[in-house]
């Protein structure tokens, strides 16, 4: 077993340091589109220790897909692990009618329902509300989610794609409401893309929220594979927002590369080890479309950057700079 483990934010919730992420299961044009594929994938994460496996009701060829196969492929170890699922994104009928109100009671007891089914469990560990409904009343969602805290059916709940003040409202409604709180908050982040520093993660330390980020790889940028210019055969660049390969900086990602070999350490250790050295980071949920990669990912977390490595980090991959108010 390679892997630590982390406190979800303030919650009891342990989670392994890396997580993986479930997008690629299911999906078309990846080894693990099938079931075969999943299994070898899944069952590799569990051998090495990981126990966050996070889904979503959308992801998959077709809306659910991704959950069956993250069932199936978890079998009897379903127990021993945390099942992050997440509602909210265009499931496209995948949970009935929608209305184009996702964060509503009505939509959120259908949607857990069908999440149950596919994933072959009584209960979500976590369970994240995907995106914002800007139509609903965060009060609403909130009450809905309490109640399937109160029913067994949900463990703890978590948001996606939420902007500071949005964060700040839920706590803040949650708690005047008495309802259950959010205990994590999953966003875009890694060392290419590092808005989250501006709003998200200051509020998810102030709250006491886990951060989980996602594409910490960059969709694979981070890894080094693709810093000659050329995507290696099969992977994602190659099949999959292509534009990446004619407008990413290669110039940067080989200073990169210099940075990580000079400390002995590949790039993926350093995108996950920089990450999980982030205040409030719990878990870092890349995907992995064959065993070996969640292999290597399980293992990356392997390094603590001194002040002076950050700094250097910083001069390769700037912060987003803070606007002045007045
Ligand atoms: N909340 C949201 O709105 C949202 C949005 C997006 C994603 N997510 C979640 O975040 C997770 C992470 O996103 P992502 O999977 O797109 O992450 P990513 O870190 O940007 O990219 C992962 C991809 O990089 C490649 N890779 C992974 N490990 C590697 C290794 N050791 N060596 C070489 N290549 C490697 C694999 O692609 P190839 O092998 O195909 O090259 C893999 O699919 C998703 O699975 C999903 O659970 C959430």
């Amino acid at each position: 077993m390679s892997t630590t483990f982390r406190q979800l934010g303030r919650s009891g919730l342990t989670v392994s340091v890396v997580g993986l992420g479930c997008n690629n299961l299911g999906r078309s044009g990846t080894v693990t589109e099938t079931q075969e594929g999943t299994d070898a994938v899944v069952h590799a994460a569990l051998e090495a220790g990981v126990t966050l496996f996070d889904v979503a009701d959308t992801y998959g060829r077709e809306p659910g897909l991704s959950e069956t196969m993250l069932g199936r492929a978890l079998g009897a170890e379903r127990q021993n692990v945390i099942v992050a699922t997440k509602f909210g994104m265009d499931a496209r009928g995948a949970n009935g009618v929608d209305w184009g109100r996702r964060g509503s009671r009505k939509y959120i007891m259908q949607s857990v329902e069908a999440s149950l089914r596919r994933l072959g469990t009584d209960w979500i560990d976590l369970y994240q509300f995907h995106t914002p409904d800007p139509h609903t009343p965060i009060g609403e969602t909130l009450a809905a989610l309490d109640d399937l805290v109160r029913a067994g059916k949900v463990r703890y709940i978590g948001h996606s794609n939420r902007a500071g003040w949005q964060i700040a409202e839920a706590e803040f409604t949650a708690r005047a409401a008495g309802t259950t709180r959010f205990v994590s908050s999953q966003n875009h982040y890694n060392l290419l893309d590092r808005r989250a520093e501006l709003e998200v993660t200051p509020a998810a330390e102030a709250y006491g929220l886990g951060v989980l980020p996602y594409f910490p790889l960059a969709n694979g940028l981070l890894t080094g594979k693709y810093s000659s210019g050329k995507a290696p055969e099969g992977s994602r660049l190659t099949h999959a927002r292509q534009n990446l390969m004619s407008d990413s900086d290669f110039e940067q990602l080989r200073g990169f590369g210099a940075f990580a070999a000079a400390r002995g350490l590949t790039e993926l250790q350093v995108a996950f080890s920089w990450l999980a050295s982030r205040p409030s980071v719990a878990s870092v949920i890349a995907g992995a479309t064959k065993p070996e990669q969640i292999r290597q990912n399980a293992a990356a977390v392997c390094w603590e950057p001194s002040a002076a490595d950050l700094a250097e980090l910083d001069e390769l991959f700037p912060p987003v700079p803070k606007v002045a108010l007045f």
